[in-house]
């Protein structure tokens, strides 16, 4: 996954052996500098999240932390946006917030993810990009696993680790919620970012 030139070989083949056929449309290459722009971004998001979160379950344990969650994350993604002229988001196979849903790139990441974590990949190493055709324009894409640490599981974990005010919390703010049942080292989700090349 670190050498995406080498994924052109398996292409490259398949236009040997199909001879005359059409070929497959190549893979577009990134433009430079947009791999370690993402990488940057992604490296920079969740660790600041995970400051402000941190801070505030010592402070307020995680019933009173669940506002940083809701109100801090989508706002530093806001505003890591603004700031660097990406698209930044968060998504996950069972959202907690509805607008997390996943589109299809980023659901065949997720399920992709899910597979390489349950085979003893540390999720977080886990990172994956593509140029990809978004009607009639080529974005480039990119996402990083958010792996479930053992903080995580206060909020996220299953029902035996919810705290009573933390399920009464969640179930009023979040009536659909997906979230819970995570265990240290499933992946909670990732952190997608794209930009038009
Ligand atoms: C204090 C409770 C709390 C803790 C601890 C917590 N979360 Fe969350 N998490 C939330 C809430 C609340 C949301 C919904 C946020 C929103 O409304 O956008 C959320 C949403 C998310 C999402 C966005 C996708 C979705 O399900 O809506 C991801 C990814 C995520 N959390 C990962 C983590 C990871 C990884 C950790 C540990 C490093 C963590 N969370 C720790 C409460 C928590």
């Amino acid at each position: 996954m670190k050498y995406p030139a080498f994924r052109a070989m398996p292409a490259l083949a398949a236009l040997l052996i199909a001879g005359c056929a059409a070929p497959p449309p190549a893979p577009v290459a990134a433009p430079p500098g947009y791999l370690d722009q993402a990488r940057d971004i992604a490296a920079t998001v969740p660790a600041n999240l995970l400051t402000v979160l941190t801070a505030e379950l010592n402070r307020s344990g995680p019933a009173g932390a669940i506002e940083v969650c809701r109100d801090k994350a989508p706002e530093m993604a806001r505003a890591a946006s603004e700031r660097t002229g990406w698209n930044v988001r968060r998504a996950s196979l069972r959202n907690r917030n509805p607008k997390g849903v996943p589109d299809a790139w980023e659901r065949g990441v997720l399920e992709r993810f899910d597979t390489q974590a349950a085979a003893g990949v540390a999720g977080s190493t886990l990172e994956t990009w593509q140029v990809v055709d978004e009607g009639g324009r080529q974005v480039f894409r990119y996402a990083k696993a958010l792996p479930t640490q053992a903080l995580c599981v206060q909020c996220h974990g299953s029902a035996d680790k919810l705290s009573e005010p933390v399920k009464a919390k969640l179930r009023a703010l979040y009536p659909n919620d997906r979230a819970t049942g995570y265990e240290p080292g499933q992946i909670r989700g990732a952190l997608f970012l794209k930009k038009p090349i």
